[in-house]
């Protein structure tokens, strides 16, 4: 497990799925994340299966769940994808399921708890994302976590009926570093679950 400041970055868990058919069928938090259809539990459980046991290095990804660090409670998912060797890059994503949650600081600090693992456990070089430009909370929480503004996919995702554009943004290993050398910020300890 890895610990931020607000939250614990685990293993999924079966009993995650439930709370994540729950959120991710409503269209208020797919359509911040480009993902037009709804999922049944047999499609969730599913993505659980192949999802939980990625392995970064053999799969080019890892999922983690997000939990509030003091109480368990599930807040929602991170994920580093498209890892990429010998250019030892790769993708993120961040979401937090429940309205309720967002706007508390936890997916601002579960993207640097990701970004930790990312260049300190992983080796990566180089991590980049891309969000609707509109999804202002989400610049916010990137920006504020060290990523840059590198161009705009232009009218690239259709959703909901248009063509949307897409920010690129990214971030170095050595602009984290900076902030965040070998032994800052992050607790570890062994998942036993
Ligand atoms: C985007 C997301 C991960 C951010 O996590 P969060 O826990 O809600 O955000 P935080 O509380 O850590 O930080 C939000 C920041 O955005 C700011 N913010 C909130 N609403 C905002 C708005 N409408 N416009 C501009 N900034 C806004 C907050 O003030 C805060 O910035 P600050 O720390 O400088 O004050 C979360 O809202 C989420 O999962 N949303 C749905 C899915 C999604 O959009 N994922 C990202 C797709 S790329």
């Amino acid at each position: 497990m890895y610990y931020g400041e607000l939250v614990c970055l685990r293993a999924l868990r079966e009993s995650d799925i439930g709370s994540m058919l729950l959120h991710w069928n409503t269209w208020e938090l797919r359509h911040t994340i480009g993902a037009p259809l709804p999922r049944s539990r047999a499609a969730m459980e599913e993505w659980f299966v192949r999802t939980s046991k990625t392995d970064p290095w053999k799969d080019d990804e890892i999922t983690l769940a997000i939990t509030e660090k003091r109480s368990g409670e599930f807040l929602g998912v991170a994920t580093l994808r498209a890892i990429r060797s010998p250019h030892n890059r790769g993708r993120i994503g961040i979401s937090i399921y429940d309205s309720e949650n967002r706007s508390k600081g936890y997916g601002t600090d579960a993207t640097r708890v990701v970004l930790w693992i990312a260049f300190h456990i992983l080796g990566l070089h180089s991590i980049s994302l891309d969000t609707f430009p509109d999804n202002e909370r989400a610049v916010r929480t990137y920006e504020s976590c060290g990523f840059k503004r590198v161009g705009l996919l232009r009218k690239t995702e259709f959703m909901a009926g248009q063509h949307h554009d897409l920010l690129v943004m990214d971030i170095l290993r050595e602009e984290f570093m900076q902030e965040y050398p070998p032994g800052a910020f992050v607790e570890q300890s062994i998942d036993t679950s």
